[in-house]
């Protein structure tokens, strides 16, 4: 046997331009010198601890540049005139590489390394990872070494099946009920399956053709009860696209699946919806179901995106061994960084980057972003900064950026273009990619690139315009990672 050693490369932030160090230990000592400010009084203002600040003005190896942050504080406080450090101080870029001896892990093939007193060693057993963000159920090597005939409605991409497969599940499909000409060509390519198998509008299916199966999926459309929509509801025979609910009941109640699981905003458990829930559950408990629900969030499972779902779990009664308990999910703390790609295109910035060095920073207060050819004031929120394009006010969803040492919000459905942003330092904001918002629903990198390179042949000629769509089934669909442990917990006994 030899051992095996990968090395996991992460982005990470490394300046863009070289600090004149020596130029820059002068300026600051001198300052400091005619300036009237303690070491306590400069960590004080800047809220940041005296060692750290006492670092600035050394001359020997421990010099440290003070950070991009404060730079323009301390500038004031100091009252330093020139602006030559500004840029080279304030400015990062991500690159790729293996920076730390701890990204790196050994193969369960090979042999162990050395073990030092101080060093951990990790021990790969999921060879695909794409990102920081491993899944606990891959990680402990947790699989369900089971066949299981499963009917999909409202199949989108199909986490739910994505989920069975990570499992090790032998997923038999029965069929699938997709109407979005986009969704069914993506769901057959990531699994694999042929679009015969797609039952059409489920609302027109002939439910005595389908052939058996022991779970039904159906996270049903979710417009007319969400947030951003115009709240219609779900009311049995109202027409709207939530109340097609109903069409799935209809089929539980000719095929009586053993299992059914459903996920929706959780708008639906609110007062206004409370109604039309009850009479769902009851309607279930007719049918003879035991239906369990709970409000998942995805940040739990190792997923930096904050986004509460609710799912519906029910078992039929005959079968049904109490034992059923939701996943409760990890104190994570992955962040939006861990999952961004570390070059992508200029065209994802909102402001352009290539004039920026023209700029003037000072006597900044508020942090400043630059947003097309000019600078914006951003106000600093807990997760994200946002400013104001139109002077309406601060707060418009698009007008956001969310911190990356922070989680990201939900990734929206909507296909008019990606309105998540991400801060990443100085005056640079861009937007996610799709292969991001696909990371964040836990959708491999070669799932998105499969289902782009797919959708761009089948529909655009070739062309690279597949990409409003590829956001829209992010937002469309459920985090895998959820489902995974959801699943687990659900057909383990
Ligand atoms: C909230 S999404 C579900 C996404 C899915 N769970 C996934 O993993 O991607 C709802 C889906 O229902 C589909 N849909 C809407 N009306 C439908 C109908 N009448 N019959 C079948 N599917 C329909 C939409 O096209 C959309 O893809």
């Amino acid at each position: 046997m030899k051992l095996i050693r990968y090395d996991i490369k992460l982005p990470v932030r490394v300046r863009k331009y070289e600090v004149d160090t020596e130029k820059l230990k002068y300026v600051l000592k001198e300052s400091k010198k005619n300036s009237s400010k303690t070491i306590k009084q400069i960590s004080e203002a800047l809220e940041r601890p005296k060692t750290e600040v006492e670092h600035w003005f050394r001359s020997d190896n421990c010099f440290s540049i003070p950070s991009s942050e404060i730079w323009l504080g301390l500038k004031e406080i100091l009252e330093i005139n020139t602006d030559e450090f500004d840029v080279p101080i304030t400015t990062f870029e991500i690159r790729e590489g293996v920076f730390d001896q701890a990204n790196r892990v050994y193969d369960v093939q090979g042999l162990s390394p050395t073990l030092t007193t101080s060093g951990e060693v990790k021990i790969l057993v999921d060879k695909n990872l794409n990102y920081k963000g491993a899944r606990f159920l891959k990680k402990n090597n947790l699989k369900l070494n089971k066949h299981i005939k499963v009917l999909s409605l409202f199949s989108g991409i199909g986490a739910f099946e994505k989920a069975l497969h990570n499992l090790n599940v032998d997923v038999d499909l029965v069929g699938f009920s997709e109407i979005d000409q986009f969704a069914i060509e993506a769901y057959s390519t990531i699994h694999n399956v042929s679009k015969d198998l797609n039952l059409g509008d489920v609302s027109k299916v002939d439910i005595n053709n389908i052939p058996d199966f022991d779970l039904m999926t159906y996270g049903f459309p979710c417009q007319d009860v969400s947030i951003g929509g115009k709240k219609n509801g779900l009311s049995e025979g109202s027409g709207t696209r939530s109340s097609l609910l109903w069409e799935a009941m209809k089929i539980a109640e000719v095929k009586k699946p053993k299992y059914m699981v459903a996920e929706n905003v959780k708008g639906l458990i609110g007062s206004k919806f409370q109604e039309d829930f009850n009479k769902w559950i009851t309607r279930l408990d007719n049918l003879g179901y035991n239906t369990y629900y709970k409000i998942l969030n995805s940040n739990r499972f190792f997923i930096p995106q904050n986004r509460e779902r609710i799912f519906v779990v029910s078992i039929r009664k005959d079968i049904d061994s109490g034992k059923f308990v939701f996943p409760d999910g990890h104190d994570c703390n992955y962040k939006l960084e861990d999952i961004l790609e570390p070059v992508v295109d200029d065209k994802y910035f909102i402001g352009n980057l290539k004039d920026f060095e023209s700029y003037n920073q000072d006597e900044v207060e508020k942090v400043q972003i630059l947003y097309k050819d000019r600078i914006l004031d951003a106000e600093k929120k807990k997760n994200y900064l946002q400013w104001d394009v139109s002077g309406k006010g601060y707060n418009s969803q698009q007008d956001r950026a969310f911190y990356k040492d922070g989680l990201c919000g939900t990734v929206p459905a909507a296909n008019t273009g990606n309105k998540l942003n991400v801060y990443l330092g100085g005056l640079a904001v861009r937007r996610l990619t799709s292969k991001e918002t696909w990371r964040l629903m836990g959708f491999t990198d070669e799932d998105h690139d499969k289902v782009k390179s797919r959708l761009n042949e089948v529909f655009y000629k070739g062309k690279d315009k597949s990409i409003p769509q590829l956001y829209k089934q992010a937002g469309n669909s459920i985090v895998v990672n959820v489902l995974e442990e959801l699943l687990y917990n659900l057909l383990k006994n």
